[in-house]
């Protein structure tokens, strides 16, 4: 059985959807999801899921090692970020290399970097005036967003769109695929 852990900072509803999609399946699972926010409703809806949610601080994500130890206890084959803000600490790139992954809600590179998460991405691919955007699933190095891409769809940003509607397309996009995406993934490690 393969063990993914989610990491969150918010809403969670990419979370959610990857937790149910995992119950169905026989060889992985969610088995963890950690946040480092405190009220993040991401971790609601993991519990309310009957998976393990915890909350951790700075200090624990990048001084003391206690995230890693974590991650390494519970069992982390795949560590999967939606929607997580934080930059990812060398000593956790380092022990997971090639298994962290990211979904970035734009065609990268254009669009990412520092800062670019959530509504401001929406809001930048509108101001551009992009006819599609879409999204990006990659893996995490060293530098926001710019790590191997493994996956990109695209959608339509159509005449009068805002950043809600823009959000909701790119958000079904995400839903749609992110589950796949890591299945396969997991199903790779598995002929390695
Ligand atoms: C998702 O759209 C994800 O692509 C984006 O945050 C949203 C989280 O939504 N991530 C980034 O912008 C990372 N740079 P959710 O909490 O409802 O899953």
């Amino acid at each position: 059985m393969k063990l993914i852990t989610i990491l969150a900072s918010g809403t969670g509803t990419n979370a959610e959807n990857i937790i149910k999609y995992f119950s169905n399946e026989k060889n992985a699972k969610v088995r963890l999801v950690l946040s480092n926010k405190p009220q993040a409703e991401v971790l609601k809806r993991a519990a309310a899921l009957g998976v393990e949610a915890l909350f951790f601080d700075r200090g624990q994500f990048y001084d003391s090692g206690e995230v890693r130890r974590i991650l390494q206890e519970r069992g982390t084959d795949l560590l999967v970020l939606a929607g997580f803000l934080w930059f990812i600490p060398e000593h956790i790139i380092k022990a997971y290399r090639g298994r962290i992954i990211n979904i970035h809600p734009a065609l990268l590179p254009r669009f990412g970097g520092k800062g670019m998460y959530g509504d401001r991405v929406h809001r930048a691919v509108l101001d551009a005036g992009c006819t599609e955007s879409g999204i990006t699933i990659h893996h995490v190095n060293e530098q926001y967003d710019a790590g191997d891409i493994i996956f990109q769809a695209k959608c339509p940003v159509l005449p009068g769109d805002d950043v809600h509607s823009l959000a909701s397309r790119v958000h079904t996009l995400e839903y749609e695929h992110y589950p796949v995406v890591i299945k396969n993934l997991l199903e790779e490690m598995d002929d390695q």
